[in-house]
């Protein structure tokens, strides 16, 4: 091949490699710039809470932490708002909403032996305000043993620990996540079972059955938040309640 040729075609090579990575570049910058997202985030000082934010935050999403102590969160980024808010005040749900895309809800408190509507009433204001604003997906964190999924957080929570000590919690459960399947919103209600403060593991399973009759499982706070956070732009448990548990250790092994 003559060097003129040998140069000629040498450049052609570069344009086109040149041509394809630029190209590569640009689809990249449009499918992350898709995939992120502006969150409220409601419960943004619990365990999972924090979790969410903290996650979310690495993913590029913009997020509002609602929060009746703001100061608690501890964590500073240019896209992270906090807003003081109590979820019982429908104004201050309502501030929080505006210009939203998606809400996560981790909303929890320690009042369980007392009769209490703080779940289901706070819950009633996040659905009117994602209404008034036109917000459609809701992801939300209840538990095992709410609804149909009686029985599946083990035998001791079962018989003992939620007829006797979180038994008006979980009716509470119960309303909130009746409330949420009975609104038109795009819904999921994720299921955890008990929840620990361990590091994230992506060691767990999903699904419509997962849970225990007898055993009682576990799962970090972190890989709740991080199953939640995946559904965004995932439709497989749109409108349906899957639960969340760490893979039995002898599953963990085969992986
Ligand atoms: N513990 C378990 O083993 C277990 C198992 C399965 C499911 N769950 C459920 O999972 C959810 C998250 O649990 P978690 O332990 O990660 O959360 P958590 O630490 O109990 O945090 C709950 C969050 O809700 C906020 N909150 C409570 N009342 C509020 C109000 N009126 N207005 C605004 N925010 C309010 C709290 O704010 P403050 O900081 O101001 O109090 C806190 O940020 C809960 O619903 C819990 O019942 C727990």
């Amino acid at each position: 091949m003559s060097s003129g040729l040998f140069a000629f075609y040498s450049l052609g090579v570069y344009l086109a490699v040149r041509s394809l990575t630029t190209l590569r570049c640009s689809l990249f910058t449009v499918s992350n710039s898709l995939l992120t997202m502006n969150l409220l985030i409601i419960g943004a000082t619990g365990g999972t809470g924090k979790e969410l934010v903290r996650q979310a935050l690495e993913l590029g999403h913009s997020v509002t932490a609602f929060a009746r102590r703001p100061q608690r969160l501890r964590i500073e980024h240019p896209r992270l708002r906090a807003i003081k808010g109590d979820v019982l005040e429908n104004k201050t749900v309502a501030v929080a909403m505006q210009g939203q895309e998606a809400v996560l809800c981790a909303l929890g408190h320690r009042r369980w032996v007392l009769p209490s509507r703080i779940l289901s009433r706070g819950t009633a204001n996040i659905i009117q305000a994602m209404k008034q604003y036109g917000v459609r997906r809701l992801i939300c964190e209840t538990s095992l043993g709410v609804g149909d999924s009686v029985g599946r957080l083990g035998l001791y929570y079962t018989l003992f620990v939620i007829p006797f000590v979180v038994f008006f919690y979980f009716r509470d459960k119960g309303r909130q996540e009746r409330m949420i399947r009975e609104s038109d919103l795009e819904w999921t209600i994720v299921r955890p079972a008990r929840l620990t403060n361990g590091r994230k593991r992506n060691d767990h399973e999903h699904g419509m059955d997962v849970g225990h009759y007898i055993v009682t499982r576990s799962i970090a706070r972190a890989d709740v938040a991080s199953f939640m956070l995946s559904q965004l732009d995932n439709t497989t448990y749109l409108r349906k309640t899957p639960a969340l548990a760490n893979r039995w250790p002898w599953d963990r092994s085969r992986t």
